[in-house]
């Protein structure tokens, strides 16, 4: 019976689309098994009903730290004993519910509209520097990186002249040796030191005087937060900007729609959200027993939440005049995206912006040529080549 658990793929023969397989494993049912890396085996959940099901079943946890739980690559070495890396998305309630509602308040529509006349200076600082410098540019490393990390930067009130080491760290964090989880760790741990002694302007230096000083929470937690909301507020927006941009440089029908009319972007923006979906494995482990999709998840069952498989259920058309509702690039439930209105609000302005400013912007090499992240959860490029 076990032979006929087929391994999980990752490699991805299109930079847009879920792993290779999705079209056989949902083949085998919204909630089917398949075999890990390791040998072990999990639930891939396919259904979009079924993943929102489990999603937003309090009989999940997402405690990377329990006996069991599941991953679809090897984690680095020092990510498997604890769950200190991943504070708030690795945490269960009561310490989620703790931490999460010390952080909210800074990411509601309110706040993130208030942000809007800033993220738009920083969008346009960035494309005048690029159209100044170029054509050709590398559309990654002059804009769509620089823009999520310096708004996340001024949100957290980290310093922006520390970009190159984070980023870099960030973006070796699954490597195998852990170091640069370790790194990322010790420079939050610092920031957040000096922010004691000498505070400023910012989330960490509100949650410096606010939470840290009344004793709701450690530094240890504290320097993993800001490391979650430093590494989630950059990579995931610069991602889906680089593959949004190329999606639609690949789709002029569709680029075409959103260049007749700005008040589509928003729109747009959820297409491209649901599309890609670059969150889209989501790892959680049963802690009782779960009825789901017509089989049992036992209790201490791993399950892998494949929501970039399940948001093309509806279709595996692009079409940005057509958002689907409820789709989970942002996932659901309790854990669902921290900064979802900052991403979006991000996201439209860059691409209002972008396409205003440079309407002959194409690809300066064809979809398949451009450098993409190594085989792994990560979905993305390393470079993106553009000429206009
Ligand atoms: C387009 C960009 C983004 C995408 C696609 C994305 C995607 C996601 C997804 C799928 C989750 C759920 C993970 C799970 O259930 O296991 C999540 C959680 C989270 N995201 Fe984002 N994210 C984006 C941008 C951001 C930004 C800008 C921030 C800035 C702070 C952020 C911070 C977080 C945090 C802190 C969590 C954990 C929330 C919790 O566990 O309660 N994300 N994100």
């Amino acid at each position: 019976m076990t032979d006929t658990i087929p391994d999980l793929q990752l490699t991805r023969s299109c930079p847009f689309d879920p792993p290779d397989g999705a079209a056989e494993l949902r083949e085998r049912g919204p909630v089917s098994q398949v075999r890990l890396y390791d040998g072990s085996t999990a639930w891939l959940v396919t259904g979009h009903a079924e993943a929102r099901a489990l999603l937003s079943d309090p009989r999940v946890s997402s405690d990377r730290g329990r006996p069991g739980f599941p991953s679809p690559a090897p984690l680095p070495a020092m990510n498997r004993p604890t769950n200190m890396n991943a504070t708030l998305v690795a945490n269960d309630p009561p310490v989620h519910t703790r931490l999460r509602r010390m952080v909210i308040p800074s990411f509601t529509v309110r706040k993130i509209n208030a942000l809007r006349p800033r993220i738009e200076r920083i969008v346009t600082e960035r494309l005048d520097a690029m159209i100044a410098a170029g054509p050709p540019a590398d559309l990654l490393a002059g804009f769509a990186l620089p823009v999520p990390s310096t708004v996340i930067c001024e949100l957290l009130g980290a310093p922006y002249e520390d970009h190159e080491f984070f980023e870099e760290q960030s973006r070796r964090r699954l490597d195998a040796d852990g170091l640069a989880l370790q790194n990322l760790i010790k420079y939050l741990h610092e920031l957040v030191g000096r922010k004691i002694e000498n505070p400023g302007e910012g989330l960490l230096d509100d949650l410096v005087a606010e939470q840290l000083a009344e004793g709701h929470l450690d530094q240890a937690e504290l320097a993993t937060l800001g490391m979650v909301m430093l590494i989630a507020g950059h990579d995931t927006t610069s991602t889906m900007i680089s593959l949004g941009t190329m999606l639609l440089l690949d789709n002029p029908e569709q680029l075409a729609k959103v260049r007749a009319d700005e008040a589509a972007v928003p729109a747009a923006v959820e297409e491209l959200l649901r599309y890609l979906t670059i969150a889209g494995m989501l790892p959680r482990q049963a802690t009782e027993d779960i009825e789901l999709g017509g089989v049992t998840i036992k209790a201490g069952d791993g399950v892998l939440v494949a929501s970039a498989i399940a948001d093309r259920e509806q279709s595996d058309e692009l079409d940005v005049a057509n958002p689907m509702r409820h789709h989970l690039a942002f996932g659901f439930g309790i854990h669902q995206c921290l900064g979802q209105n900052l991403a979006r609000a991000e996201l439209e302005i860059a691409f209002t912006q972008l396409f205003r400013r440079i309407p002959t912007l194409r690809l300066a090499v064809p979809v398949d040529e451009v450098p993409r992240r190594p085989m792994g959860a990560l979905s993305g490029v390393t470079e993106l080549p553009v000429t206009w």
